[in-house]
């Protein structure tokens, strides 16, 4: 049932074309009958023509739908099947239309639509797969309320909304609050609850529950925690309550993605609901706080405010992420979400601006919008939140956003719209503003200072490199944090945002009587690259005794990146002074275990290939994992004798609590014992894997044995383990991968791939195996084309039964064109070889075509 290959190019869409839909949807009621192989959608909806509607056209999508009958105003009609949908003659007064289809759920592996995953129903619509259960304007400016009906024999019938009658093989639901088609939800199969109850501020009481399958109800507590505190936290910091009389979350085995904002009836992919200490790690209980909360912030920034069109997906999700980040600071602590974001930002998102695959937050064009749920839409659409913010202020950003909910409550909004309740409220002009939403590309900063004495001056230029479709970039508003300090290490200029508007300008400090060290780009205020010819001294110093965390941390960063590229391309040993700032700074308890422990964790080797890429040398992946391999070793061994207190020093007694703290100091407590692992044999981690009773210590254990080549024995306890629990196998087999020597990865992955375990069809196990050997810098890029090979292979059975997955992780190899000739040419035979596929996806052919390109 899957789309044909495209014969000829496929259609693109443009933003600039954008048409309102020529009718008005009144009200949606569906009906489902339930079979696995044959359910029939009755749909009955309410159209009402638009006065002088630009496109009066009456075409409803519709994909692998089969027709069965279609009516209007009771009267048999004989629409026109066309590509992608159906054509009809309509009257030009209001009319009714209904239709009958059937589809098959049980044949749906590219989980989009109503498929069924471990016997239990289950819908993605975002972005456009309720065309895919019926026939229908599937658009998110098309919002209409929706009564469902579901007849089967499944004990829990769920959709959204608040439920009406029910009854032995039926349950219907009511959503009063127009909607667009991807918001829509069903699920049905045998499910437990964990129920809970929440009263918003204004009173009301609504029923909370966490769907999930028989014998997954002991992993819901945690979950079920963070979506109160989320509740709570959103109407405190943004004024914005619930208002529905259910919120329900569903467990779902085989998903896309993380998790959906559905109105009333979020679906989670399981491993970004279900916890438990046994099961989970201490970064599974963060992320699923984490993402509980982002489903949570779009019932407001999303659902009752969605997107006009695809085109504007930033809109929600750059500022929903903004949301949850900052619900996690509040939750957690707020330098170290800030600098964990980071790290994810310049490893997902700057190869994303730097590469092939560049575009902008809003982009302009798009043949698989599926494509265009990147880290540049989620992550730097969130960063540019972040800079309006620091730009205008605390208390105008609120003012704004309240005015963002009071204005366009119930509407399908724009960038323009967003932007504008900015100028609103601050009286700014958001022209130049705006760039940040219609330029690709991270731009680069470079810094000089001068001091005459008396007077420090800073000159700031900004350039941004082309990218695809966008030769020349403007200036763009930059906001730079910056502070000030004196030798002592004490802030002579406290943090002043500077706001950066021309090509090139300078920004002076009046009345210093000794050279300050400046700290620039505090938080990250901007997501530029920071470019700064300072000395290694300096950056010492500013390890030690910057104020702002952030800086801190990030000085470190630069000096451990210097520190590799100079072993890498000078043959260095590991430069002395900072291995000594390092071990003072682990020493010091004083400071935060997770702040150390992010001190201490290495750049990855990707980002030293991107550095080493950015000064003019053509990467080496495996001198990159040599120098790796040999700075910890240096390391382990510099700091061999404090190693086994510090170990003891960090552990964490007690029964295991998911909190920040107690994960703080596990955190450190591991990258301890990694280096340790490298100088005792593994002792430590050994007694650490049999004593652990949770699913941190356990798994950090394993990774040091495996790395060091000592884990085979309690690799395979650990499989006996756990052979039963999906969430917990996934784990399994990534690590394989990820901890095997670079020459070993692609033929470890391979024999993965034919394990009894694997399940090509479950998007988490193919990722667990996939994605760990892309992540796998020196065994991806080995230099005998294995890891390109399998990809590839894997990438194109994949593509047969799940487009969505395999599209997506195509961008493993959007970094391609770093490397030298030999790793180049064999990309681009893999590349060609999927291009060639014959019955190739859309998703996939528009993914490979761009990277190739
Ligand atoms: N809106 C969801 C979220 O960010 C993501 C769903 C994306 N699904 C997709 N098939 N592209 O929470
Ligand atoms: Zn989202």
């Amino acid at each position: 049932m899957k789309d044909a290959s495209p014969a000829t190019a496929p259609e693109t869409f443009y933003l600039k074309d954008y048409k309102p839909f020529g009718f008005e949807v009144e009200s949606v009621e569906l009906i489902f009958r339930l079979a696995p192989e044959a359910t029939r959608v009755l749909s009955k909806i309410r159209f009402v023509p638009r006065e002088g509607a630009a496109d009066p056209r009456f075409f409803l999508h519709g994909e692998e739908l089969e027709l069965i009958s279609a009516q209007i105003d009771g009267e048999p009609v004989a629409p026109r099947l066309i590509d992608g949908g159906l054509e009809c003659d309509v009257p030009s007064e209001p009319f009714t239309w209904e239709s009958e289809v059937q589809i098959n759920p049980a044949a749906n592996t590219a989980l989009e639509g109503l498929y069924m995953s471990n016997g239990m129903y289950c819908t993605q619509c975002e972005a456009e797969g309720f065309r895919k259960i019926t026939f229908y304007p599937d658009r998110p400016d098309v919002m209409s309320t929706f009564k469902v009906r579901i007849e089967g024999t499944e004990p829990v019938m769920l959709s959204n909304g608040n439920p009406g009658d029910s009854g032995a093989g039926f349950a219907e639901w009511h959503d009063p609050w127009p909607k667009p088609a991807y918001l829509f939800a069903l699920v049905a199969g045998e499910l437990v609850n964990h129920p809970d109850r929440f009263t918003t501020a204004s009173g009301k009481d609504v029923e909370l529950n966490i769907w999930v399958r028989p014998g997954d109800e002991t992993k819901c507590a945690f979950g079920m925690e963070a979506l109160k505190k989320s509740m709570t936290w959103d109407e405190e910091v943004y004024g914005r309550e619930y208002d529905l009389d259910v919120f329900n979350i569903v467990a779902v085995d085989d998903f896309n993605m993380g998790a959906m904002e559905n109105k009333g009836l979020n679906i989670f992919n399981s491993s970004c609901v279900l916890a438990s200490p046994e099961t989970s790690t201490d970064m599974n209980f963060e992320r699923i706080e984490a993402i509980i909360a982002h489903e949570y912030f779009h019932n407001w920034t999303g659902n009752r405010i969605t997107c006009r069109d695809w085109f504007q997906l930033c809109l929600k999700e750059g500022l929903t992420v903004y949301r949850d980040a900052q619900f996690t600071a509040d939750m957690r602590s707020e330098p170290v979400k800030r600098i964990s974001d980071v790290i994810d930002l310049r490893a997902r998102q700057f190869p994303e601006d730097g590469g092939p695959l560049a575009h902008p937050p809003r982009p302009e064009e798009f043949q698989e919008i599926n494509n265009f749920y990147t880290a540049t839409v989620y992550e730097k659409g969130a960063e540019v939140i972040g800079m309006l913010k620091r730009l205008v202020g605390d208390e105008a950003y609120y003012k704004a956003l309240d005015l963002y909910f009071d204005r366009h409550d119930g509407q399908a909004c724009t960038i323009e719209d967003w932007l504008e309740v900015f100028e609103d409220t601050t009286g700014r002009d958001m022209a130049q503003f705006k760039r940040w939403y219609s330029d690709a590309g991270t731009p680069r900063l470079k810094v000089a200072e001068e001091y005459d004495g008396e007077t420090f001056t800073l000159t700031f230029q900004q350039s941004t490199a082309p990218t695809p479709g966008q030769d020349i970039k403007e200036p763009r508003v930059i906001p730079i944090a910056v502070g000030l300090l004196n030798d002592a290490g004490e802030e002579v200029v406290p943090t002043t945002v500077l706001e950066m508007t021309e090509a090139e300008q300078s920004f002076t400090f009046e009345g210093l009587s000794e050279r300050p060290v400046p700290s620039i780009l505090r938080e990250f205020s901007a997501p530029v690259v920071l470019e700064r010819e300072t000395s290694a001294a300096e950056r010492t110093f500013l390890l030690a005794h910057d104020t702002d965390p952030f800086n801190r941390w990030e000085a470190g960063r630069a000096l451990a990146r210097e520190a590799r590229l100079a072993m890498i391309t000078e043959g260095a040993a590991p430069d002395a002074a900072y291995l000594e700032a390092l071990t003072s700074l682990v020493r010091d308890d004083a400071l935060d275990p997770a702040f150390r422990a992010l001190v201490l964790s290495p750049p990855s080797q990707s980002e030293i290939a991107q550095a080493l890429h950015e000064a003019g040398t053509t990467p080496d992946p495996a001198a990159i994992h040599d120098a790796a391999e040999t700075f910890s070793q240096t390391l382990a061994q510099a700091m061999a004798d404090s190693l086994p207190r510090l170990y003891a020093a960090t552990t964490v007694d007690g029964p295991y609590v998911p909190d920040a703290e107690g994960a703080g100091k596990r955190a450190l407590n591991s990258a301890i014992l990694g280096l340790l692992s490298r100088i005792d044999g593994g002792e430590a981690a050994a007694k650490q894997y049999e004593a652990a009773d949770n699913m941190t210590l356990q798994l950090s254990a394993l990774a040091c044995l495996l790395r060091i080549e000592k884990g085979a024995d309690q690799s395979a306890a650990f499989f006996e383990q756990w052979k039963d629990d999906r969430l917990v196998m996934d784990k399994w087999f990534g690590l394989q991968v990820s901890m095997a020597r670079p020459e070993a990865a692609a033929d470890v992955a391979r024999s993965l791939c034919d394990h009894a375990l694997f399940d090509m069809k479950n998007p988490n196990r193919f990722r667990a195996v996939m994605g760990a050997l892309a992540g796998h810098h020196a065994g991806f890029h080995h230099a005998s084309g294995a890891g390109y090979a399998l990809l590839a292979e894997k990438l194109i059975a994949l593509d047969a039964l799940n487009p969505q997955t395999t599209a997506r992780m195509c961008a493993a190899f959007q970094t391609w064109k770093r490397y030298d000739d030999d790793r180049q040419g064999k990309v681009r035979v893999e590349l060609e070889r999927i291009l060639a596929t014959e019955g190739l996806s859309r998703d996939t052919n528009e993914m490979v075509s761009r990277i190739l390109n």
